[in-house]
């Protein structure tokens, strides 16, 4: 009898177990480890424990990263890395210093990796007001050697006097901020723009001291700006080492944009505006203005899911379905983000697998 019992109580258990799961965390999807890195602590040591856990791992990222990049750069990489406090600003240089010595490589090795994160891949992001006012935030960070870096994908959040200052999702080695949030400030995502040869163009900037590497300047933003137009003004005139897409959604009504940033000047400002009807808005890696090649129909894709959606169905939940409609949701993506600024604790991630 009390047998019966037990057997049977262990399979409801089993069974509020899976459901748990399942409700937390849709089908093909886990959710990144959680980090907190204190910015009241020295740069060199706020990172050792991401470091540590991942020791392998990002070993593993250094032998594809030195394939990637162009033998002729090196050189220059290494330079950059022996002078890396006058090439690179802090606190970049302390945190990549602080990750060369914990997991004992080059700092050149490190900078290596960051560079190559900054050619911030295929990506789609949409930037959407609901009904009611709020803005939201959605994105897919697309890019190759997609089973690396899902081993690697962490949330990481930004703290001074035990308070969060703000939000990234990154990977683990890497201390730009491709995804960001500040707490009812605003949110931001970085796209690919160029069709250059990026890490070039990079690497050279870098020397001319003229550059920021487009991630770092997000995190810049994300650090010190505290409201959504000192970070528009930020994200537009700050000389880049490539062109990028940055979208940007804000706190209140209205603000959300899609910066077409050239290296000195963005070529265009395109702006949610909810009265004409232009509730939301989607980028990939093309110009909205022009048309994508057909090979590549993410951004249809995407503008038709949140047409059927509608203004008055957004929600976390909804938003990750459109972040999954196929070839939105493709082989090579990472992750997917969902947040909306003014409700910070809404952010969530699933790394795609
Ligand atoms: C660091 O790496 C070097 C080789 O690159 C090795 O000789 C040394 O033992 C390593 N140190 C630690 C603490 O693992
Ligand atoms: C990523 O993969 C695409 C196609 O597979 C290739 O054309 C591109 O060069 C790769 N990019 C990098 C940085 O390896
Ligand atoms: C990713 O992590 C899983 C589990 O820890 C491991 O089995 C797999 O080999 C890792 N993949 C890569 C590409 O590192
Ligand atoms: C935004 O911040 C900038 C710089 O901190 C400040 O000069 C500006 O007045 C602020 N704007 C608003 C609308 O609060
Ligand atoms: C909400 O979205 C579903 C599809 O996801 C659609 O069938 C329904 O009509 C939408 N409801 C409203 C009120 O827009």
């Amino acid at each position: 009898m009390s047998d019966h019992c037990l057997i049977l109580c262990y399979f409801m258990l089993l069974l509020m177990i899976s459901l748990s799961t399942t409700s937390g965390s849709p089908a093909g999807t886990k959710k990144p480890k959680k980090y907190v890195v204190n910015l009241d602590i020295a740069p060199e040591k706020r990172w050792n424990q991401v470091a540590m856990d991942h020791a392998e791992v990002i070993k593993d990222v250094h032998t594809i990263v030195t394939s990637v990049i162009p033998d002729v750069l090196f050189p220059y990489i290494e330079r950059i890395a022996a002078y890396i406090d006058y090439y690179l600003q802090n606190p970049y240089a302390g945190e990549m210093r602080g990750f060369a010595t914990a997991l004992n490589i080059s700092v050149g090795d490190v900078v290596m990796m960051n560079l190559v994160y900054d050619v911030s891949a295929f990506c789609t992001s949409i930037i959407s007001q609901d009904a009611s006012g709020q803005i939201w935030h959605s994105r897919n960070f697309d890019y190759n050697f997609t089973d690396i870096l899902r081993n690697i994908t962490i949330a990481v959040d930004f703290q001074s006097g035990g308070e969060t200052e703000y939000s990234i999702i990154t990977f683990a080695g890497y201390v730009g901020a491709p995804t960001g949030q500040r707490p009812n400030v605003f949110t931001v995502t970085v796209d690919e723009r160029d069709k250059g040869s990026i890490i070039w163009n990079l690497v050279i900037g870098i020397l001319d001291k003229q550059v920021s590497p487009v991630s770092f300047l997000v995190r810049d933003a994300l650090a010190y700006d505290r409201n959504f137009s000192a970070a528009m003004d930020r994200l537009s005139y700050t000389t880049t080492a490539a062109n990028a897409y940055f979208i940007m959604g804000g706190a209140k009504q209205g603000e959300g944009a899609v910066i077409t940033k050239g290296r000195f000047a963005p070529d265009d400002v395109w702006k949610l505006d909810p009265a004409s009807g232009r509730w939301f808005l989607v980028e990939t890696n093309y110009d909205h203005w022009t048309t994508p090649p057909p090979r590549d129909n993410r951004r249809d894709r995407a503008i038709k899911a949140m047409t059927t959606l509608g203004q008055k169905n957004i929600s976390v939940r909804n938003l990750f379905d459109v972040m999954s409609t196929p070839k939105v949701l493709n082989s090579r993506t990472a992750y997917t983000v969902v947040m909306s600024a003014v409700k910070p604790s809404l952010m969530q991630t699933w790394i795609r697998l």
